[in-house]
């Protein structure tokens, strides 16, 4: 149902959880505003129909940029920010100041926006990630809680780590609302860049008839996009005035178990994916009943079924001759 008391701003829109995001927000009736850097639509093109995305507000900013944040939340009067804009794993590696830029300061920019706007924005979601873990052996045996100490290895989970900081500092000092969520790899259609886009690359090779390898193997927990979309979307409906975090859980398997449910669903994946290299370095046995307790149930789409719903948008694709399988070659 569309709440016409909200007016919702989406950074990083064009991005894989950003379409899922805005597909869901339509779907609803809402007229969500998006931001991102780049001004094609191929990921939303792959969700929604183009007199759909025509008819969605969209401002081309760059999220380092405090002018343009503030432009867009000025000028389109955002009450709820679900901010999704940043740069991934490799990215930040490859250029750790521009990872800076991109996901520190416009994370800041869009927290300091809602302070000059603050009675106006009323909650800011924020995608924070597992990434602020370190690897499990830092954490026993037994499923991790979502307080659990960080030991990043990444400057990646370091930006995210440093944001979940910053923004527990703008609650005690400025009275901001917000809730970080903390996805650990997310598949789905339009998940097609950033060091765990493997699984989703996977299922767009076996739907193409393509050899691919998934370029690590061990324990993963994936999400199904549209699932995590939903979440946002809660989170951002959440009435409470605090900083919150919360780390969902998606499907806790290896590797080998998701090849063999790929295989499944898939029957062609059986001699067409594998997958090889080391394992993530990221505890992946994470426990937050917390989430469920505050949000209500959650949509917990399984493994199989999301591998259904995601080839059966890729096969639709390819038929209409519209599958980009560039990412394959990345
Ligand atoms: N995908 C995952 O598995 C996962 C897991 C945990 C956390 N996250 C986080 O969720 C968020 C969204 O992830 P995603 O998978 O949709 O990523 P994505 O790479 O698909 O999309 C990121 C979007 O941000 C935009 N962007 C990049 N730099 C920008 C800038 N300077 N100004 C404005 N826009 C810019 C890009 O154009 C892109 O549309 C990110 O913050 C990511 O770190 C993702």
């Amino acid at each position: 149902m569309a709440d016409i008391a909200k007016r919702y701003l989406i950074t990083g829109a064009k991005g894989c959880i950003g379409a899922w995001v805005v597909k869901n927000l339509v779907e609803s009736g809402n007229s969500p505003v998006l931001f991102d850097l780049d001004d094609k639509s191929s990921r939303l093109s792959l969700l929604l129909k183009q007199d759909q995305i025509g008819s969605i507000g969209f401002v081309q900013g760059d999220i380092s940029s405090f002018e343009d944040v503030d432009r867009a939340v000025t000028q389109h009067k955002i009450t709820h920010v679900i901010h999704l804009a940043g740069l991934q794993v490799p990215f930040c590696a490859a250029d750790p100041v521009r990872g800076a830029r991109v996901n520190v300061i416009g994370m800041l920019n869009v927290f300091e926006s809602a302070k000059r706007h603050r009675d106006q924005v009323r909650k800011i979601v924020y995608a924070s990630s597992c990434a602020v873990f370190g690897p499990p052996e830092h954490y026993g045996k037994k499923a991790i809680s979502a307080d659990a100490p960080h030991y990043p290895l990444t400057h990646y989970g370091a930006y995210k780590d440093c944001n979940e900081a910053n923004a527990r500092v703008y609650f005690l000092n400025d009275g901001i609302s917000s809730v970080g969520l903390r996805p650990w790899a997310v598949y789905g259609v339009g998940r097609d860049q950033g060091k765990s886009s493997g699984p989703s690359k996977a299922i767009k090779a076996a739907v193409v008839g393509r050899k691919f390898t998934i370029p690590f193997t061990g324990w993963v927990d994936l999400h199904y996009a549209d699932d995590v979309a939903k979440i946002f979307i809660r989170a951002a409906e959440n009435g409470v005035d605090a900083a919150l975090l919360y780390s969902p859980r998606g499907s806790v398997i290896q590797v080998d178990e998701y090849l063999k449910t790929l295989s499944k669903v898939l029957p062609a994946a059986g001699e067409l994916i594998d997958a090889r290299g080391g394992t993530q370095q990221v505890a992946y046995d994470i426990d937050d009943p917390n989430l469920v307790r505050d949000l209500g149930p959650l949509p917990q789409t399984s493994l199989e079924e999301g591998i259904r719903q995601t080839a059966e948008i890729f096969e639709i694709l390819k038929r209409e001759n519209r599958l980009d399988v560039s990412d394959l070659e990345a």
